[in-house]
């Protein structure tokens, strides 16, 4: 069913993510993106501490982030082939959106709001970005891999070493129907306490 016509809650039973990979043409205006980052931002955030920014992507920075990308996986696999260095190139612009979120523990506040708090919010900031990619009609998927975890990445974009890269969301429209996985069910993880 079109997502705009589905009452909220099964628009959150029913989300599904889509590998990167198959995230097509068109991605989000500039309006709807605003939209979804406006949505990602309405998040719990005990204290105020703010410990999330967003950065979006432009085709141009896509395409630097992949050279990057290109370059640091043929130096640090001395095996890879063409056409794995050539995935890694391609990589960030896998998608017509690309957001890379980043996890800034307020300091200040962190004797009050310890950092797992922290950490927390910048999580659900993630999946109220894909939750609101979906209400719109769009498929996203969120991803770390290893450029989350590679200084080098993090310098590229503005980021210090000690940064934390919670992830990269790639945001667009489905090539293909998402497949359904297999899902832990309630009766796995739900218990009932009574006192
Ligand atoms: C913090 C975080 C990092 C993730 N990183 C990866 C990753 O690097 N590679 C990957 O295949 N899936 C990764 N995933 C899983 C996908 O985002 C997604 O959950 C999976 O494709 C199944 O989608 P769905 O359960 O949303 O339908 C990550 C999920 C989270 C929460």
């Amino acid at each position: 069913m079109n997502a705009e016509k589905m009452l909220p809650i099964d628009l959150l039973r029913k989300r599904r993510s889509l590998v990167a990979a198959k995230i097509g043409d068109p991605g989000p205006t500039e309006h709807e993106l605003g939209l979804i980052i406006e949505a990602g931002l309405r998040v719990p955030d005990h204290g105020r501490c703010g410990p999330w920014r967003v950065q979006v992507i432009s085709k141009n920075g896509q395409l630097a982030l992949g050279k990057l990308y290109g370059e640091l996986y043929r130096r640090e696999n001395s095996d890879a082939s063409g056409e794995q260095i050539e995935y890694w190139l391609n990589r960030p612009s896998s998608a017509p959106c690309l957001l890379v979120i980043t996890c800034h523990i307020n300091q200040a506040k962190i004797e009050k709001i310890p950092a797992s708090e922290q950490h927390l919010s910048v999580g659900a900031l993630c999946q109220n970005i894909l939750n609101a990619s979906h209400a719109l009609g769009y498929v996203a998927q969120w991803l770390t891999e290893w450029p989350s975890y590679h200084d080098e990445v993090k310098k590229i974009l503005g980021h210090s070493a000690e940064t934390e890269i919670s992830g990269f969301i790639f945001i667009g429209t489905a090539t293909e129907e998402p497949s359904e996985r297999k899902r832990v069910s309630a009766d796995e993880v739900v218990s009932f306490w009574d006192g």
